[in-house]
């Protein structure tokens, strides 16, 4: 079982303001596909619910993170814990944690990848993600530099894609 995390962070590590995303650049939601697509992906209830009609994502196995006892949902997996969600994986199966906030930290432990977006910006944020570079994880591999279009939001700006693994 291999387990990853893929997040996009501000200059401060933050992640998400109100329940929201902070930037929405479209080739990085390209990015998120492309490494989430045909694995399992583990996220929180909360921002399962940001998703358009609060849907799982389609090609992908879909685990849910929530404490209530009834919490259903459609095309997708109950998990009540981290525990109970490491056991639903197989040995030869390759997940990847998409957050929010606390979930992110839940399974930080048992990550050995992560794939971080950085927007070169900073903007007001309620959630965080953990600085890594504090950490102690080690840089793996680094993008070039791409900057946002007309139609992202916001344009203009400058942003790359950094994967660390754990040192
Ligand atoms: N920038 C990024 O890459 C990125 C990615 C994803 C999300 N985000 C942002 O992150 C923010 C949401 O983060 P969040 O922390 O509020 O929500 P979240 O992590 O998505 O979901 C929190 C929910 O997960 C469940 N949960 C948490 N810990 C648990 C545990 N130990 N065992 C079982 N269930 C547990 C609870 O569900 P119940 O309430 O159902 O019990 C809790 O309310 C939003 O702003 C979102 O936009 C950013």
């Amino acid at each position: 079982m291999s387990i990853e995390a893929i997040v996009a962070v501000d200059n401060a590590w933050g992640i998400g303001n109100k329940g929201e995303l902070l930037c929405r650049v479209r080739d990085d939601l390209k990015n998120f596909r492309s490494v989430t697509s045909g694995k399992t992906v583990i996220l929180g209830s909360k921002t399962l619910s940001t998703f358009p009609n609060g849907q799982p994502l389609k090609n992908r196995r879909n685990i849910i993170l929530s404490r209530r006892e009834d919490y259903k949902v459609e095309n997708a997996e109950v998990a009540h814990s981290a525990e109970e969600a490491l056991s639903m994986i197989k040995e030869d199966e390759n997940a990847v944690v998409i957050g929010g906030d606390s979930i992110y930290k839940l399974f930080l432990p048992y990550c050995e990848r992560i794939y971080v977006t950085k927007f070169d910006i900073t903007l007001p944020a309620d959630a965080f993600f953990p600085n890594l570079d504090e950490l102690g994880w080690k840089i793996e591999s680094e993008s070039e530099e791409f900057l946002s279009t007309p139609d992202d939001s916001p344009a203009g700006m400058k942003w790359k894609i950094v994967t660390y693994v754990k040192s």
